[in-house]
């Protein structure tokens, strides 16, 4: 299973992967994040991970490597973008584990805890402009539930994040910036 996981891997990389973030728009992470990203999920074993910016599903993958057990609800606007990385999910297998939402982010948050059981676990990396309003609703939804934030992007957008980095400073119980190609924002809140 994780061979066939690898290789799907490999295969986004390569057909959607660095070569189609020429726009910076739908880049995914970077090759040092997937591995900090399944680490995290291997040692906190969450049961229900939110997504938001699903992409071709690089990031996913790597989630989903990390767990077995874990459910991921994943989000992506572009449809013609979920149903590829849908694809990508079936030939490695782990289509089983992963539920995925085509819409935009704020209306996938309206759908916790309903149908959208609480994170344990949210992997933030869809536009920059929503993190702010998109976290602060995910974290109202899930009313003093403790959840692990992980946010890519928060060293080279820095400048387009600002007002979410100086808001999240200041009601994150930890937050730490893993120095990674793009800066990973790891915090509990
Ligand atoms: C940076 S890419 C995600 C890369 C992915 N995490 C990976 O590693 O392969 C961001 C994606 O989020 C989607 N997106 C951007 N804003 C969104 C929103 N508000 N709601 C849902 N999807 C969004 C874009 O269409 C794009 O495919």
């Amino acid at each position: 299973m994780n061979q066939q996981v690898l290789a799907v891997i490999e295969k986004i990389r390569v057909l959607g992967g660095e070569q189609y973030g020429e726009s910076a728009w739908r880049n995914p992470i970077r090759q040092d994040t997937g591995p900090i990203l399944q680490a995290l999920v291997a040692a906190l074993r969450p049961k229900t991970i939110l997504e938001l910016g699903t992409g071709y599903g690089l990031s996913t993958c790597y989630l989903a490597l990390g767990d077995p057990q874990t459910t991921i609800h994943t989000v992506e606007f572009d449809k013609s973008v979920a149903e590829q990385a849908g694809e990508y999910f079936q030939q490695a297998g782990i289509d089983s584990q992963i539920r995925q939402w085509i819409c935009p982010s704020e209306e996938a948050i309206r759908q916790i805890p309903k149908e959208i059981p609480l994170p344990d676990l949210v992997f933030v990396d869809h536009a920059k402009r929503p993190y702010k309003d998109d976290v602060r609703a995910i974290i109202e939804r899930c009313s003093g539930k403790q959840i692990l934030i992980l946010a890519d992007n928060v060293e080279d957008r820095k400048q387009e994040l600002s007002d979410f980095l100086e808001w999240f400073g200041g009601i994150a119980l930890t937050s730490t910036i893993v120095p990674t190609q793009c800066g990973l924002l790891v915090a509990w809140v």
